[in-house]
């Protein structure tokens, strides 16, 4: 399997095997960064840029050290340090720097479709690192290397994701990649925040959550979105968290080697109790481990391979 494509945009656009092909090249790449040297030289003489216009912890800190422990110059630019705050467009941004040579962009915005829009005037690759409620690629990726991880498959298994569907990139990259294997997808949230279309995805709706979680194998929580209004959605975050926040009991109706995902950040009382979140089946940290060898991955095949 070859991987052709100049940027990472979303998963919509891979198919099965570039998704496997992702999976694999970080099973490969998991390794270094339990080595006491964590540094190869794959990336040697490249640059890497983040360009965040929307808060992050995970994300750009863990390409900014996919990137070094590969060997590449990396350089991080946030909305509040960039010339947009003197009102330098996108597009003028990406182009100036672009002038710098740069051989990968990683772009986070708050407009869906920006990292599309820096693709089609730029000769670096650029990677979705989260396109307001439309795509977080990445993210999707490393969530389905940690179910294969964990549970040693991906068909077979139901995959319940809980909270505003709406206004998830998440929730829609992971509908993208689950989608190609024999798993069934259930979604339970306020009905305010499932999309009408959701079942065009190949995804059930579940409203009552103690329904939802029966038998899963799996269990992605995810926060409200309050940056897109997710919060208008809803009569109260109290009733929320009553009716859609994981606890202990809604575990004991999963199966019992049930996997508790979210991908960060959490709001603890919420959607997910302290008890379940630090609890023995929570994955959420290997999910950011995991993270690191899933973007050393994405780098390697954008950038890191001869034509
Ligand atoms: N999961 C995720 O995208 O986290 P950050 O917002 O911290 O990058």
């Amino acid at each position: 399997m070859n991987w052709d494509k100049k940027d990472l945009l979303g998963i919509k656009e891979l198919s099965k095997e570039e998704i496997l092909l992702v999976l694999d090249t970080a099973e490969s790449f998991k390794d270094i960064s339990k080595r006491e040297i964590k540094k190869v030289p794959t990336l040697r003489g490249k640059t890497v840029i983040t360009l965040f216009y929307e808060p992050s912890t995970r994300t750009r800190t863990s390409f900014e050290i996919a990137a070094k422990r590969l060997s590449a110059d990396t350089i991080n630019i946030s909305s509040s340090t960039s010339s947009s705050v003197k009102g330098e467009t996108l597009k003028d941004t990406a182009r100036n720097l672009e002038s710098m040579r740069p051989d990968a962009i990683v772009i986070r915005h708050s407009m869906p479709g920006a990292p599309h829009m820096l693709a089609r005037i730029l000769d670096s690759s650029v990677i979705n690192g989260g396109d307001g409620a439309h795509e977080h690629p990445t993210q999707a990726l490393l969530d389905l290397f940690t179910i294969r991880e964990k549970k040693g498959r991906i068909d077979g298994l139901k995959v319940v994701i809980i909270g505003d569907i709406a206004h998830s990139r998440v929730a829609r990259s992971n509908f993208f990649t689950l989608r190609h294997f024999d798993t069934e997808i259930v979604c339970s949230g306020p009905p305010t925040m499932i999309p009408p279309d959701i079942e065009s995805l190949g995804v059930r709706t579940e409203r009552d959550m103690n329904k939802a979680v029966k038998g899963a194998d799996v269990i992605m929580m995810l926060r409200i979105q309050k940056e897109r209004g997710g919060i208008s959605f809803i009569p109260s975050v109290k009733e929320y968290a009553t009716l859609y926040g994981l606890r202990k009991e809604h575990i004991e109706k999963a199966k019992k080697d049930v996997i508790i995902m979210h991908p960060g950040p959490m709001n603890r009382g919420i959607e997910i109790a302290d008890e379940v979140a630090d609890g023995p089946y929570s994955v959420i940290l290997d999910q950011v481990e995991n993270g690191l060898a899933v973007r050393m991955a994405i780098l390697y095949l954008l950038i890191g391979r001869e034509a």
